[in-house]
């Protein structure tokens, strides 16, 4: 009689699912340590699982024969929330939102309840953070005061599905998902297996119920959703929230979504009486007044959307052994592969110079597509030559000083007629020393003895 082998050992990783038959002390998958734990071997039942007839309903079937009906959406009454989304809720949708702590994931979603509360759907917003009390105090600054928001101070899972039967909402958000623990798993709320419960029970609950369920998650140091990363292969749609603690700007990119594209970005401003939308950002990134010698506007892009940027530069002579190199939102290295450039190839020599380069109003700009303006404002700023204000500048630098093409350089160039920009300088000037001709014979601002700077 055969005897039937017994069933290797199997190992699994906590934060991503990552299977191996031996232990090992760091996950092949995710790279995380002591996350590998040995799994129960399947039983005989599971193993031996006897196929079942589907239902009529849910045969395969080819795909041809399928029907599409169009997920029918909701606006979550933020507009720049919804162009994230791809146009709006939809029911049953399992919506991650994750940010660091403190970029204002909690006050974008009391306006979104509110947004929903005051279009007549009921919404259940499940605060495991703050108590109900910090909560209305918010919404009271911030107008979000209304009947149909409900309010549950919460860390328990349970309850908060008890809360979910009694106030049948229309829209659930849960904040955060690493505060709220389920009894029928060990461990502290936060901890990858507690994190995946809540998050599956949550996002099951969704499916049910075609309800919509927003789960706020935090970020990690490094930019992860802290919990296991199941967690973003579980949800729809992940949607990450940015910005800087020094500027009160903050987008929003879809990371993955089931339902739409994840290009799209969405732009929002803190102010005192809460977060406002910013429908169009495009003046945002540019300074006011005359142009100075050393500036350049570029149009970069964030997600689909077009914005200038202007990108500002100043050198002086320096009295260091090693000339300093001080640059803000743009990429360091690519700033001084383009001082390479310009010193090479149009003989702007900046070797002896301290240079600054930053971008206006703190965004960052690190395309290669910001090569061109970099090196336009850097000359300008040696040579105290100023770029009309109706000019802009794509391009990517090779090292042998050529300008080549960017993506989206139609969408680019649109965007720059949009807002007046009568000339963008690009790859048609197919140099950097054609660009930069190409500039200063548009200049208008002649020096006092009538000469038109040289570049
Ligand atoms: P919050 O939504 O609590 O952040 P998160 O939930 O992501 O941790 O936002 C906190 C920050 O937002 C805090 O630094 C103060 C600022 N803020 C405003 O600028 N305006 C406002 O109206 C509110 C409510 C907060
Ligand atoms: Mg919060």
């Amino acid at each position: 009689m055969a005897t039937r082998k017994p069933a290797p050992p199997a190992f699994v990783c906590t934060e991503c699912g990552w299977t191996t038959a031996k232990w090992v002390g760091r996950c092949g998958e995710c790279q995380q340590w002591g996350t590998v734990s040995e799994q129960a071997a399947p039983t005989g039942f599971l193993r031996r699982m006897t196929p079942l007839a589907p239902h009529a309903d849910r045969a395969a079937r080819p795909i041809t024969q399928i029907t599409t009906e169009d997920a029918p959406r909701r606006t979550s009454g933020v507009g720049e929330f919804d162009r994230v989304l791809g146009g709006g809720i939809v029911p049953g949708a399992a919506i991650l939102l994750s940010g660091e702590p403190g970029v204002g994931k909690s006050t974008l979603l009391l306006e979104v309840a509110a947004q929903s509360a005051r279009a007549g759907r009921r919404v259940l917003y499940a605060s495991a953070e703050e108590s109900p009390a910090q909560v209305r105090l918010r919404a009271e600054r911030t107008g979000a005061l209304h009947d149909e928001l409900y309010l549950a101070s919460e860390t328990d899972l349970a309850t908060i599905l008890g809360h979910i039967d009694e106030v049948r909402p229309q829209l659930v958000i849960v904040d955060s998902v690493q505060t709220v623990s389920s009894s029928l798993t060990d461990g502290a709320a936060g901890q990858p297996s507690q994190v995946r419960e809540v998050a599956a029970t949550l996002i099951r609950v969704a499916k049910e119920r075609s309800l919509p369920i927003i789960i706020v998650g935090h970020v990690t140091k490094d930019g992860q959703v802290a919990g296991p990363r199941v967690l973003e292969h579980l949800v729809d749609v992940v949607c990450h929230f940015e910005g800087d603690r020094q500027t009160s700007l903050r987008f929003i990119r879809a990371l993955k979504n089931r339902f739409g594209p994840t290009d799209e970005v969405g732009c929002f401003e803190m102010t005192g009486g809460g977060i406002a939308e910013v429908p169009d950002p495009s003046g945002l990134f540019l300074s006011q007044g005359a142009t100075e010698p050393g500036t350049c506007v570029a149009i970069a892009l964030e997600g689909k959307r077009a914005l200038p940027v202007e990108v500002q530069a100043l050198t002086i002579p320096s009295s260091a052994p090693n000339p300093r190199r001080v640059v803000h939102g743009l990429d360091a290295s690519r700033v001084a592969m383009v001082l390479a450039i310009l010193e090479k190839r149009a003989s702007i020599k900046t070797s002896m110079l301290d240079v600054y380069v930053s971008t206006v109003g703190g965004v960052r700009f690190t395309e290669p597509a910001a090569d061109l303006a970099i090196a336009i404002a850097v000359a300008g700023s040696v040579q105290l030559n100023s770029v009309p204000r109706t000019v802009a500048a794509v391009g990517e630098l090779s090292l042998a000083g050529e300008i080549r093409p960017v993506t989206q350089a139609a969408q680019r160039r649109s965007e720059a007629a949009r807002l007046g920009y009568e000339q963008v300088v690009d790859d048609r000037s197919k140099t950097l020393r054609a660009a930069l001709n190409d500039v200063r014979a548009r200049n208008t601002n002649r020096r006092p003895d009538g000469e038109i700077p040289p570049f």
